[in-house]
């Protein structure tokens, strides 16, 4: 995997799953970290665990959905960390209903987490970054943001928008060195996956050419793929980690 010693790279929603999983692939890498979540105690238990890595480690609680937040988290974590490289936005949320069903708040709630707060903390890290001229962004969007999902309205449409947003910010940071790509993972193997009856796992990976579930492992190593320079000439790029789920 490629190397990120000295590197600063900030993860949002790094205490479980996915995100877990980056921080401790970036910290393996060589990587000081800055992680934010919604739980203090969760924040500590992850940073814990980090610190054994050697890198320093940063940590807050942060909704991304607040800019405040955002602004914060990225003027700290420069201050600890003294630089920023990377940024991945991975915190979201689902609330799934079918849409007649669907209440506004749910759906304000998961394009507030997943859309809009990708867009404040992309916007905060952007202007330090811009500085700088150089930097890497690596937004999480999902398979369903390019193929539909029902009952999803809310998630599909930000993961969606996360796509576009994605290419955008690729066009108007490219002149500043700042590279900006989206990983859009298929079904990967996490607590919530792990709690579905196995007739429906049975059945959802009968869709899945690679006939398996993405470990959080498979994802990590696009995303430090594409944050580290070995990606050197690759932005506005959305990487499908799917097992061929969409193709
Ligand atoms: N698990 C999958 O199968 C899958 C598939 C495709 C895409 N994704 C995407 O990958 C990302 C991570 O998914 P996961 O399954 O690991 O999720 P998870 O629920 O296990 O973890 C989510 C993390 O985000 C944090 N978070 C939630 N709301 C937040 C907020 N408002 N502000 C800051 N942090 C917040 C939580 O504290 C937690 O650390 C999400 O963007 C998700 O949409 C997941």
């Amino acid at each position: 995997m490629a190397d990120f010693k000295g590197k600063n790279v900030m993860i949002t929603g790094a205490t479980r799953g996915i995100g877990r999983a980056l921080a401790q692939a970036f910290a393996s890498a060589g990587a000081n970290l800055a992680i934010c979540a919604t739980r203090e105690n969760a924040l500590q238990e992850a940073a814990a665990e980090l610190a054994a890595f050697g890198g320093k480690v940063y940590t807050q609680v942060v909704n991304v959905s607040n800019a405040q937040d955002c602004e914060s988290f990225v003027a700290n974590a420069v201050k600890e960390l003294g630089s920023l490289d990377v940024l991945v936005n991975n915190a979201g949320i689902t609330k799934d209903n079918l849409t007649v069903r669907m209440s506004e708040q749910d759906w304000d709630d998961v394009i507030a987490v997943n859309l809009k707060g990708t867009f404040l903390m992309s916007k905060a890290a952007l202007k330090v970054m811009f500085k700088k001229r150089s930097g890497s962004i690596v937004n999480i969007s999902s398979v369903v943001g390019e193929m539909g999902n029902p009952g999803q309205v809310n998630y599909v449409a930000s993961k969606a928008g996360i796509i576009g947003l994605t290419k955008t910010l690729a066009k108007e940071f490219g002149s500043r060195n700042v590279r900006v790509n989206a990983v859009a993972p298929g079904f990967v193997q996490t607590e919530m996956t792990d709690e579905l009856p196995e007739d429906v796992k049975a059945k959802a990976l009968e869709a899945v050419p690679l006939k398996r579930f993405a470990t959080t492992q498979d994802i990590a190593k696009a995303v430090l793929f594409l944050a580290s320079d070995d990606a050197s000439y690759i932005t506005g790029h959305i990487l499908a980690v799917n097992g061929g789920l969409y193709i």
